[in-house]
């Protein structure tokens, strides 16, 4: 059945960034890379998920930046996304899905609706409408953060010199059926580096592409999955929410990339990150935006590879 409202939400997303046939409707522009994920017994203490075990499992990972353009310039000021797929020995593939932000900017899908409608750009001027903005802005004090963050977030060095955080939370279920929250993020293993934008306007159009190529050729790039563990009170179904600082951190897996992917996204084959394909001992949070990424996700496939979300392309 037709899902209306997530057509409609990805029409608005449209609307900023423009039709771009073949391309995701957002995070157009990206690259693939290929290695492996190991996790830590502390991982494995917390869930009883098959790939956080301790065996060494496939990766497919996907830098990307937040735009829908793919014709949009590395060097813009955008979020950037890292979507790390895991091949499972039985064959299910599970998804984890990261950006840039520490925070997402809307508590609800309708608020995601509004606020990507309120950017949409005048046709005459070119320019959103600073009133209906600034109407948005009043209203959800809870997107100040995000915002903040991805105008002020200087360009990366590189994608693998960032750190992606997951955003949502999901209750991680160990074999004693004991259930945890937490949240994840991607830590790069050397330093994050960024750049003032006049250096990264010098680097290029596709330089953060061009960088991770000549790493990648160099020598393995790594990054560390860490959690923050929720406290029985600390929210779990809004991700514009900030957790309290002292909150436990783990190291649950390490993650080495060693090279460009070479299987995925060739000959038909429809690559895509769905952040709700979690699998036994992973359970969603009842976060609204979680939920519905789904199904604008489906959408944009849909429309990008004529194909249907889970069936034909996972
Ligand atoms: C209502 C909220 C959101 C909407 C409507 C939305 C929409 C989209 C769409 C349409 C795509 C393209 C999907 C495809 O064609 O495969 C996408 C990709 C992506 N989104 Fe979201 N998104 C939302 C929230 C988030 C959040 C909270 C995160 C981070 C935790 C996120 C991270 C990403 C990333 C990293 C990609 C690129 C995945 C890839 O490389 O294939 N999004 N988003």
């Amino acid at each position: 059945m037709a899902d209306d409202f997530a057509h409609q939400v990805v029409d608005a997303i449209n609307d900023i960034s423009g039709l771009h046939a073949g391309h995701r409707a957002a995070h157009a522009r990206g690259m693939l890379a290929a290695g492996t994920f190991v996790a830590t017994p502390e991982a494995a203490r917390l869930t009883r998920a098959p790939h956080m075990q301790g065996e060494r499992v496939r990766a497919t990972v996907r830098f990307s930046n937040g735009g829908g353009d793919p014709g949009t310039p590395d060097h813009a000021t955008e979020g950037r996304g890292m979507a790390v797929k895991l091949y499972l020995a039985d064959g299910s593939r599970t998804d984890m899905v990261a950006l840039s932000l520490p925070v997402f900017f809307a508590r609800t899908p309708q608020d995601f609706f509004e606020f990507t409608r309120a950017r949409k750009p005048d046709p005459e001027t070119g320019q959103p409408d600073t009133e209906r903005l600034g109407a948005w802005f009043a209203a959800h004090p809870e997107a100040g953060p995000a915002i903040q963050a991805a105008v002020t977030a200087p360009p990366p060095a590189s994608y693998a010199a960032c750190a992606y955080n997951g955003i949502h939370a999901f209750r991680w279920v160990n074999a004693a059926g004991e259930g945890r929250f937490v949240r994840f993020r991607w830590e790069p293993e050397g330093d994050v580096e960024t750049l003032d934008a006049d250096e990264a306007r010098a680097r290029g159009d596709r330089y953060l592409q061009e960088e991770l190529a000549a790493r990648m050729a160099a020598g393995p790039i790594a990054f560390r999955l860490v959690l923050t563990l929720a406290e029985p009170d600390d929210p779990v179904a809004d991700p514009t929410a900030i957790w309290p600082e002292d909150r436990e951190q783990v190291v649950a897996g390490h993650l080495e990339l060693t090279g460009p992917e070479e299987e995925r996204e060739r000959a038909g084959d429809v690559l895509v990150f769905d952040p709700t394909r979690v699998v036994d001992g992973i359970e969603l949070s009842d976060d609204p935006i979680l939920h519905f990424r789904r199904r604008a996700y489906a959408v944009s496939v849909e429309r990008r590879s004529g194909v249907a979300l889970g069936a034909e392309a996972g």
